[in-house]
This record gives structure tokens, sequence and C-alpha cells, in this order.
């Protein structure tokens, strides 16, 4: 093969592989749609989600309140956030050995269920075991001043999210430090993402104080 016949085989695939995600997403939030609007099918879909959340507990917590401090919270989240991220690891955007795994063997139909299962559940703020270190000197009044100037006009007054945006509060500082240093850096995780640009606006104190703030919010 000529280099490129081999550029343009590269190209096609990733233009599939977007085609496809695309279409698996569109899918998941028409099912979502159809079941949110009657609340007998809404019942049955958490009740199947929950089943399912046995294979979420030992990380995320069976009510979707994490068990260590760089695993994100799933209680309380917006369940077409939480649809579009478990896409990304799917679709190998976002790397995690587990997720990745998990992605594979679970149908669209389970995970829309997983999604309206852990968006029901009541998220409390992350206590962990030690003091984390990284936060001995972060502020939170600091952190509540950035937040309300810089990302409460996307996230919500009280980090709640909505639609497709995250719901922030609760989740614990570590993972909340790891994800802004991610898209602050370009991590091929999160990249081409709206918080890129937003992240690289904030110091590495900023993101400290942004943190401890959030990890404590109900
Ligand atoms: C072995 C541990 C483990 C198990 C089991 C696990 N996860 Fe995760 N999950 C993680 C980690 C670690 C991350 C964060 C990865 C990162 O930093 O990008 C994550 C991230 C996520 C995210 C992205 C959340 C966000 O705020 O961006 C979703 C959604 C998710 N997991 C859903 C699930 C569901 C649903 C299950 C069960 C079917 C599950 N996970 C099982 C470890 C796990
Ligand atoms: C213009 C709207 C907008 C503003 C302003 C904004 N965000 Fe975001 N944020 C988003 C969107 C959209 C996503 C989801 C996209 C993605 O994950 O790439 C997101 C995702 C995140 C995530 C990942 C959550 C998770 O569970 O993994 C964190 C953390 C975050 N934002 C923090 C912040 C902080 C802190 C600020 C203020 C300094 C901020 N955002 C300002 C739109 C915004």
């Amino acid at each position: 093969m000529s280099k490129f016949t081999i550029k343009l085989w590269v190209l096609c695939s990733a233009l599939l592989l977007a085609f496809q995600t695309q279409a698996d997403l569109n899918q998941q939030y028409k099912l979502l749609e159809t079941i949110q609007t009657n609340p007998q099918t809404l019942i049955e879909s958490a009740k199947q989600g929950e089943e399912k959340a046995s294979l979420c507990g030992f990380c995320h917590g069976v009510d979707g309140n994490t068990k260590r401090d760089f695993i994100p919270n799933l209680a309380g989240q917006n369940a077409k956030y939480l649809i579009n991220q478990f896409e990304q690891f799917a679709s190998g955007k976002r790397k995690n050995y587990v997720m990745s795994q998990l992605a594979d063997k679970l149908s669209l139909e389970e995970r829309v269920n997983l999604a309206i299962h852990f968006s029901q559940q009541e998220a409390k703020p992350f206590v962990p075991k030690k003091p984390n270190k990284k936060l001995a000197d972060a502020s939170s009044q600091n952190g509540q001043t950035e937040f309300q100037a810089k990302c409460q006009m996307c996230h919500g007054v009280k980090a709640e999210g909505w639609d497709q945006l995250p719901r922030l509060a609760s989740q614990p500082a570590e993972y909340l430090m790891k994800t802004l240093n991610k898209f602050k850096t370009d991590h091929r995780d999160r990249n081409q993402s709206p918080m890129t640009s937003i992240a690289k606006q904030l110091t590495d104190q900023e993101i400290r104080d942004i943190a401890v703030f959030l990890s404590g919010l109900q």
C-alpha cells in the first residue's frame, strides 16, 4: 500500500467511527426521551438500571456515590451527560481499561437504564479518609468567587448542571483537579472540548480552590 492509500484508509476509518458514535448517541437520546415521557416506563427502566449497577458499585458505589477520590460520582448526574461520556469510552475517545471493557459488554438500552438509575440517586459530598495534601493551601471561599465568575453561567448556580452539561457539585476534589488539568493540557481523553479554553485560563491555585469548593457542595 502507498503512503497515500494508508492515510486515506486511516481517515475513512476515523470518519466511520465518528458517524457510528453519533448514530449510537442519537439512538440513546431518543430512547431516553421516550422512556422519560411515560412514568411507568421510567420506573421500569430505573429498576433495570439498578440491577445492572452492581457492575459499577465497586468503583462508583451502587448508589453512584464514589468509593475513591479519583473516580467520579454518578449520583445525581444528568442522564444525558452520563450517556454521552459512556459513549466516549465505548468509542475509545476517553480511555480507561475497565470502562472501555464494560462499554463493549452493555447494550445501548442497558446503558440508558443505568444512566436513568444513577441520575435519580442523591449525590453526597465525598469525604476522604485522609486529608488530601495537595489541598492544604486551598481556599473554598476563593473557589466560590471563581466559580461564580467563570463557571456558573454554564454549570448552574448550584453546580447542578443541566442536559449535557455535567453536575459538578459533590465531585471528589481529586477527580475535579485531574479533569481540569486534562482540559488545560489538551490531554487526548478530553481535548476539543468547550472546557479547553476555560481551563487554560485557570492557575494551579485556582484549580485547587475551585475543586475544594465544589467537592463540599451538596
Ligand atoms: C474498576 C473501576 C470502575 C468500574 C467497575 C466502573 N467504572 Fe466508570 N469510571 C471509572 C473511572 C476511574 C472513571 C474516570 C476515568 C477518567 O478519569 O477519565 C470512570 C468514569 C465513568 C463515567 C464518566 C463520568 C464523568 O463524570 O465524566 C461514567 C459515565 C461511568 N464511569 C459509568 C460507569 C458505569 C455505568 C459503570 C458500570 C456499568 C462503571 N462506570 C463501572 C472506574 C470504573
Ligand atoms: C461555556 C460553558 C462552560 C463554562 C463557562 C464552563 N464549563 Fe465546564 N463543561 C462544559 C461542558 C459542555 C462540559 C462537558 C464537555 C466535556 O466533557 O468535554 C464541561 C465539563 C466540565 C467538567 C468535567 C466534569 C466531569 O464529570 O468529568 C469539569 C470538571 C468542568 N466542566 C469544570 C468547569 C469549571 C471549574 C468551570 C469554570 C472555571 C467551567 N467548567 C466552566 C461547559 C462549560
